[in-house]
Parts: structure tokens; sequence; C-alpha cells
């Protein structure tokens, strides 16, 4: 099954991991890159030490392609700006692909291009693709707001946003944001996706660097256990933990977003992700949770994702070419 993305980037399979904040380092990220997808390192709460460490690992494990995932707004504790830094280290260890999102496409594209990588830059609208792709991008990644983590709270759904982002631009586009079994990566390509991106689906495999307590979670969830919380420009999509219902319950009181940043606190999600506090942590999740019902591993589950996609085609071209009897 291969589409323009997958030449590109010379996968053997239209599946990209998304990167993903504390939980996406070089154990999951090679293991998806191993099986014949595309493996993202998460470089948001990395520091450029860390990063290094993570791309010299991938590359022991692996020879296939991987990204680095880099949000283009990252500020540490005192204020100061994260991008340049972890950009440096990107520049220099030339990792095959870098996904950028969370900013502005225009800044730091053509550098990275000049380096010879290829881009791609995370987007929630057709606008954004546009602008995207006239900085230069050589692919987006159209995510919903169905996606676990930050997200746009009046955002489109992936059924609605894939097919208009890929009528406004000429490139490639991924789709993420609540896809997570075959049905999911089959109806994405069929709205004109060049490969989906999965997150949460990847948090529940064996490999995943997040502590067990989430993983167990998001196999305890269901179909209404991932919620929007947080404070307005940085709403988010996660697990109703007691941290998360106490965020949703002071908006519903009309708290402001101020009480509503400081409920949220800075620590909450390397609580949740890496020390497996259900109580005080957040644990980010996309819509699609209820679907995740066991921890496989990556290469059993990219098969079973790729197994169940093509029967699903196959299955669905035979409804559409039988006849309803005439009455
Ligand atoms: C735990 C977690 C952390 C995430 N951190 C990031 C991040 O650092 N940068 C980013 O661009 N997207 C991040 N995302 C979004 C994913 O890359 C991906 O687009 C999203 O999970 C897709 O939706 P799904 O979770 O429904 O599969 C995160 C998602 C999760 C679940």
């Amino acid at each position: 099954m291969l589409t323009d993305l997958t030449s590109t980037l010379g996968l053997s399979v239209p599946i990209v991991q998304g990167g993903m904040a504390w939980v996406s380092g070089s154990r999951l990220a090679s293991a998806v890159s191993q099986a014949g997808g595309l493996g993202v390192l998460g470089a948001a709460t990395m520091d450029p030490r860390e990063l290094r460490r993570h791309i010299h690992a991938v590359r022991q494990r692996t020879e296939r392609p991987f990204a680095v995932n880099l949000p283009l707004i990252l500020l540490r504790a005192d204020g100061a700006d994260r991008v340049e830094e972890l950009a440096h280290v990107i520049l220099a260890e030339r990792p095959p692909v870098v996904i950028t999102g969370a900013g502005s496409p225009a800044k730091w594209t053509s550098t990275f291009k000049e380096a010879g990588l290829l881009v791609g830059h995370v987007v929630p609208s057709a606008r954004l693709a546009q602008k995207s792709h006239a900085a230069g991008v050589d692919f987006v990644v159209a995510e919903s707001n169905e996606a676990g983590g930050h997200v746009r709270p009046h955002g489109l759904a992936t059924l609605s946003l894939v097919p208009q982002v890929v009528d406004a631009v000429p490139i490639p586009v991924v789709a993420a944001g609540g896809i997570t079994d075959g049905r999911g990566v089959a109806a994405a390509l069929a709205l004109g996706a060049s490969a989906v991106q999965l997150g949460t689906r990847f948090v529940a495999t064996q490999e995943c660097e997040a502590h067990a307590a989430f993983k167990q979670s998001l196999v305890a969830a269901g179909s209404e256990d991932a919620v929007l919380y947080g404070p307005e420009g940085k709403i988010s999509r996660g697990l109703a933990t007691p941290a998360v219902q106490h965020m949703v319950e002071l908006a519903r009181e009309g708290a402001s977003a101020e009480d509503l940043r400081a409920a949220r606190g800075i620590d909450r999600a390397r609580l949740g992700c890496v020390e497996g506090s259900i109580e005080e942590g957040i644990l980010p999740s996309g819509s699609g949770v209820g679907l995740v019902r066991e921890l496989p591993t990556v290469a059993a589950l990219m098969d079973e994702l790729m197994a169940t996609a093509r029967g699903q085609v196959e299955a669905i071209s035979e409804r559409l070419g039988a006849r309803a009897p005439i009455a």
C-alpha cells in the first residue's frame, strides 16, 4: 500500500507515530520505523543533550527513516526560547524528517530544507495548510480537535478537516486525530490522506516510554472519557483524571483564565505521563480511546492496523459493487 508520501519518506506502510511530549523517545520511535512506519521523537520535553541522545539511539536501533517533532513555541521556566537550541541539534544531527507545529512554519522551514531535511507541519485548518505550503513544507499533518494533547477547542473533526486540507494544497496530507484502528486508517485514506498519524494508540503499546498506569488508563477508558479542558489558548484533550475534572468544573463555574492556568499548573503532564500519577496528573488522549483494549507490541499493532484497513477497503468495494435487488 504505497502513496506519494510513503515513497518520498521511504516508508513501507502509510503510518506515522505522532510526536508526543514525555512519551515518544527512541524506544517507541525506532520500533515504529523498524516496522515500516515513521517513528517520531517528541522533542518538546527534551533538552538538547537528551534530544541528541535519542537521535543517536534511534540510529543504533534502525536504519530506517525517522523524524523529530519540534513545536515552534517552547519556553523554559525562566521564559527563554527553547526552540533555537533544539533546532541546532536537529541541524547538526540531520534526522531525515522534521515535523514542526504550534507556530508559524515561515521561520524555520527554509533553514531545515537547506540542510536537506524533509519538513512537515501540523495544521488545524485548510487556511494554515496553505500558509505552510507557501512556506515550503513538503507535507502537512491535518490534525483535528479529536486528537490527544493541545487542540483547537472549536476546531474541525477529522472527517470534515482532511478532505478540505487535501483540496487546499497540492502536497501530501497526513490525517491525525481520533484514528485508532484499521477502520480509521481506511477512512482517512478514503478522504484523500496520504498517510495517518496516530498518537494515543501508540501510547498503549509495549515499547512506548509512558508509565504503565497511563497505558492501563487508556485500556480502561470508554468512549466518553477523553474530554477538553484547560485555559483559553491552551485547550487540550485528555482523560478525565481528577485534576482534569477539577479544571472542567472550574470552567463550568465560569473561572477566569488565570484560575484555570493555576489549576493546570506546570508539571501535571510529566506527573501523569512519566510518574503515572492518576490523581495529580494529566493524561493526554484522543477521542478514539474507547477503541484501545490491549497493549500490543508496535509491530503487532501495525500489522493489525494494515490488515484491518485492507479488509475494510475490500468490504467497502464489494458493498459498493453490489446492486440492490429490484423490488
Ligand atoms: C501523550 C501525547 C502527547 C502529545 N504531545 C505532542 C507534542 O509534543 N507535539 C505535537 O505536535 N503533538 C503532540 N501530540 C499529538 C500527537 O502528535 C498526534 O497528532 C495526536 O495524538 C493524534 O491524535 P490521537 O491521539 O487521537 O491519535 C501528543 C499527543 C499525545 C496523546
